[in-house]
């Protein structure tokens, strides 16, 4: 009988090999490759298909009455908002962010409101002693709050204690990279180890109707550390976003098996803890001043929430015919570059002697495409030195030929900045409404410019 051919599949992207290599050759992630026995058919297996023996399963409808999920209000708004509601019972949710971004203080933060309802609550924290966590507890005011609190790693001992009494409303596993199975062999924070950990805490919450909420680190290019599977495996995946150096917080769904991930919750960064922040817009712009150029205010939008940035350009003219650079913050490069070359082709003007600085403010990330002609904006306001009316806002989609385009859900932003003081909306000629500001509509990005040089 020939030998069975070994194979080896990526514990992180899953692609098959028939050679063990230390580093994957999909996706050039380390240490991932696992010999793997399935897909050899054995061949009793072979002589037995698959069609009888089983036992029936119950097939229904789509139209049956269904119990809709129990969920636990975290009395923390914005956090609730990221999830569609609160925790679901016997779910998992994965909170992934950058050290130190604030995920253990939120939810302690969480843990305290929900256990200062009654509900138990259990926190157990691998990272930090349970006196590090006692003391942050005490310093965000909640020290009394009847939280269960543990330093384990061990995830039978977890399981084991938790298994004993009534099963907690809420799970916190602080974080799932310094949780140790000891079915499988290998050090904790390994892709087999954070999977095996994982599955076992997830099939606990699943059996005992524990919201699990679990702690993931990320790495440098952003996924959270470990196997994708580990995403794959939970309920809701939230990411939890913002520059260090700056105060805010935003929580976005990345995943939500149980409602929507179009939903942020934002937050500031204070010290006593993080505050809910209702009204973004008061975040990110700050006092603007009537004479200087090259800033505009954009009416971003998170999911179906407004948030206004003020969008900053520089442009520096450079003597000596060296290459100018071009560096963005909050903003995508490859767009900036796009929109560059849009102004010089289809309007006349010329940046290739200048250096070009652009920025959002506030550390936020702009990502949506409604941005260019706030953008178009700051970059004519820089180079002509004129300002644009401190009153005015501008989105818009700018297309190659020069085109701007209509973007979607015109008229919230229009209102979200009306209601903050705004009088004039600079928008593509088709928007309609504009919840009371006055409309400079533009068809192309030319007629744009002439209105913003008064030509
Ligand atoms: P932390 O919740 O420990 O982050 P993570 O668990 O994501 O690694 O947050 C740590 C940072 O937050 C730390 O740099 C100090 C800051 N911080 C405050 O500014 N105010 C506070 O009340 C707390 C508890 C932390
Ligand atoms: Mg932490």
């Amino acid at each position: 009988m020939a030998k069975p051919k070994k194979r080896y599949v990526c514990q992180a992207c899953g692609s098959v090999s028939s050679q063990w290599a230390g580093q994957c050759g999909d996706c050039g992630d380390w240490n991932t490759l696992v010999e793997d026995a399935g897909g050899v058919v054995t061949p009793f297996q072979a002589k037995h298909n698959l069609q009888s023996g089983g036992r029936a399963i119950q097939l229904v409808g789509l139209d049956t009455d269904i119990a809709l999920p129990e969920r636990t209000g975290t009395g923390i708004a914005e956090l609730d908002r990221a999830l569609g509601g609160g925790f679901v019972e016997g779910s998992a949710t994965l909170i992934g962010g950058d050290p130190g971004i604030g995920k253990s203080t939120l939810l302690l933060q969480a843990a305290a409101k929900i256990a200062s309802r009654g509900l138990s609550v259990a926190y157990v924290s691998g990272e930090e002693a349970a006196d590090q966590v006692r003391l942050r507890a005490r310093r965000l005011g909640l020290g009394n709050a009847p939280v269960q609190l543990a330093a384990a790693t061990s995830v039978r001992d977890i399981l084991t204690t938790l298994g004993e009494g009534p099963a907690p409303a809420l799970l916190v596993i602080d974080s799932i990279q310094t949780m140790h199975s000891d079915l499988i062999e290998g050090a904790p924070g390994t892709v087999s180890q954070v999977r095996a950990s994982a599955g076992e805490l997830i099939r606990f919450a699943k059996e005992r109707g524990t919201a699990l909420v679990l702690v993931g680190h990320v790495t440098k290019d952003g996924s959270i550390a470990g196997p994708r599977v580990l995403e794959h495996m939970v309920d809701t995946v939230l990411a939890f976003e913002g520059e260090r150096s700056h105060q805010y917080r935003i929580l976005r769904a990345v995943k939500n098996r149980f409602g929507g991930t179009d939903e942020i919750g934002v937050f500031a960064m204070q010290s006593e803890g993080l505050a809910e922040i209702g009204n973004p817009s008061s975040l990110f712009l700050t006092h603007r001043d009537e004479s200087v150029t090259g800033t505009i205010v954009f009416p971003a939008l998170e999911g179906t929430r407004p948030v206004l940035v003020e969008v900053q350009a520089l442009t520096v003219r450079l003597a000596s015919g060296a290459t100018p650079r071009r560096a963005v913050v909050g903003w995508d490069s490859g767009r900036l570059a796009m929109i560059l070359a849009v102004l010089e082709a289809r309007c006349g003007l010329s940046f290739s002697s200048c250096e070009v600085y652009l920025n959002v403010s506030g550390g936020y990330r702009v990502q949506d495409p409604a941005a260019d002609l706030a953008v178009a904006a700051a970059l004519v306001s820089a180079l002509a030195e004129r300002p644009v009316p401190a009153d005015a806002i501008a989105f818009g989609e700018v297309a190659l030929s020069g085109e701007v385009r209509p973007v979607a859900h015109g008229a919230l932003r229009c209102r979200e900045a009306a209601k903050l003081g705004f009088g004039r909306a600079m928008a593509p000629a088709a928007q309609a409404d504009t919840g009371g500001l006055q409309l400079a509509g533009f068809k192309s990005l030319g007629a744009f410019v002439d209105h913003l040089l008064g030509r």
